[in-house]
């Protein structure tokens, strides 16, 4: 067999994309629930909010934006929040649990939303409505033989730091953060041992490099700063993971794009192989080493940026390494200093040239398999770390046939292709350990807002417009990937 023996196979999904039930549970509003949807002609959502005089604004809206200054959130009614409800999974998560059981998950990765167990930070305290909900869901995977991988911060943060904090610029932020994550670790002790700290943590640095919603220069201090704070958060609540439960297994997590050189134009070579450094390795080589790179100075230096990183800091870092290095996959991109020759090339947040020699997805992103071999090689070789592709799949419009079903052929052939190239990869020596596909059921597309962006094995009734009972439906690729789990990845077709 090409895949280790306890492999672990599954789905991902995120609180704030999937479990709905936005003001439910005692549960505070985070900046996703006051964004509307984008498409994939304007990929960004939009925020509505209203400001000091009363009036009706609007901002383009990415993850990691912070409220416009002196903005009052509040929900328009006669526009539709998709994040409000999401899939519904907040009340359906047994059905749902029972449709992984069914095709042989033995993992399942998710995310705790922050704002269900600490809805206003350390002062408002522990809301244990939000506690035993997470109980119960994973008491629920357990009981089905699914070994839950938690993510403990994925865009959903209580908006009340941000007000009374502004951010994670803010020191304060890691006390609050090691709180809710030593929280977690205790609650759910004898339920899980494998975490991951921050969601694609080096999407921070998108809006200082080339990405989708542009760059601001201005925004560089600040962003680094944040990056910064989440990385000795991480790894101080690694410390704690490991205190509090020897078993845990805690990894940090990268949004991760492959990068080739557009022409074999040494500079162009050169200008890959600095974003990777830049956008990639900043933060995995800090999170696995333990201590910033060498080429940090020059980051910091072309950044303008001056960090204040204390001894703590240092001795926390180099402590707290991470377990393994979790990451996602979607695309590639090429890079090139030749401006004639760059072409736009989409992804979820980080951007470069197009590459001609790949088809793209109706949202215009490359479908690389072997950019994901070639990935795995590179983080192999350079960590020598146990590693997790947590993400990966197809976005895509499903039709409903006149046979009731979902011929989703497209996502089985998407999936296939590279499921085949991680095989060789594991065949090659890579150390993988699992693989969780984004994402297992029809949720809220993180970059475009939209619920008409279809990942899932299962189809959740439900549109852009809000129209929908959310019942479930299983979808051709759903007996494929149970097909693919049964004989462990051998059997492809
Ligand atoms: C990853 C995120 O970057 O990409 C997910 O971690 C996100 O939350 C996924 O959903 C796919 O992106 P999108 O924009 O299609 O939802």
């Amino acid at each position: 067999m090409s895949f280790p023996k306890h492999f672990l196979w599954g789905t991902s999904v995120s609180a704030a994309q999937y479990e709905g039930a936005w003001n439910e549970g005692g549960k505070s509003p985070v900046l996703l629930d006051y964004a509307t949807s984008g498409s994939p002609q304007k990929s960004y959502r939009t925020l509505h909010y209203l400001d000091e005089n009363g009036n009706c604004q609007e901002k383009d809206f990415m993850i990691t934006c912070h409220i416009p200054k002196g903005a009052k959130l509040v929900t328009f009614d006669d526009l539709h929040y998709t994040n409000h409800r999401a899939g519904d999974f907040y009340h359906r998560y047994k059905e749902d649990i029972a449709l992984m059981k069914e095709m042989g998950f033995t993992t399942f990765n998710t995310s705790i939303s922050w704002a269900r167990i600490y809805p206003n930070g350390s002062e408002g305290g522990l809301n244990q409505e939000g506690v035993a909900f997470y109980r119960d869901v994973f008491t629920e995977c357990r009981n089905a033989g699914i070994d839950p991988v938690i993510t403990l911060y994925k865009y959903d943060e209580p908006i009340y730091f941000d007000l009374k904090y502004g951010g994670w610029s803010n020191r304060k932020m890691i006390d609050e953060f090691v709180l809710f994550a030593t929280t977690c670790f205790k609650e759910y002790k004898d339920l899980v041992n494998k975490w991951i700290t921050f969601n694609e943590l080096n999407m921070l640095l998108a809006s200082t490099i080339n990405s989708v919603a542009g760059s601001d220069p201005s925004m560089n201090q600040e962003r680094y700063e944040e990056v910064h704070n989440q990385m000795v958060a991480a790894a101080r609540a690694v410390k704690k993971a490991h205190e509090i439960n020897p078993d845990n297994k805690v990894g940090c997590m990268i949004c991760g794009v492959c990068i080739y050189p557009l022409t074999c134009d040494p500079l162009d070579i050169m200008e890959a192989y600095r974003s990777f450094q830049d956008e990639f390795c900043y933060c995995a080589d800090t999170m696995i080493r333990g201590e910033y790179p060498s080429f940090s100075t020059r980051v910091w230096k072309e950044k303008n940026v001056h960090l204040r990183i204390s001894e703590e800091d240092k001795k926390d870092l180099k402590e707290g390494c991470a377990d393994f290095l979790a990451f996602s996959y979607y695309m590639s991109f090429c890079k090139t200093t030749h401006k004639d020759d760059l072409m736009e090339g989409k992804g979820n947040v980080f951007q470069g040239a197009k590459n001609p020699y790949l088809q793209v997805s109706d949202w215009g992103w490359a479908v690389d398999p072997v950019g994901l071999k070639y990935f795995l090689h590179f983080l192999y070789d350079r960590y020598q770390k146990p590693l997790f592709d947590v993400e990966n799949g197809l976005g895509a419009y499903d039709v409903i046939s006149e046979d009731g079903r979902i011929h989703d052929a497209y996502r089985i052939n998407y999936l296939r292709s590279h499921i085949q190239c991680m095989k060789e990869a594991v065949e090659e020596g890579v150390d993988l350990f699992g693989y969780t596909t984004w994402a297992g059921f029809d949720l809220v597309s993180a970059s475009t807002g939209q619920m008409a962006k279809r990942y899932g094995f299962i189809y959740v009734d439900m549109d852009d417009e809000g129209n929908g009972d959310f019942h479930r439906l299983r979808k051709d690729s759903f007996y494929w990937y149970k097909k693919v789990i049964e004989t462990n990845g051998e059997e492809l077709d």
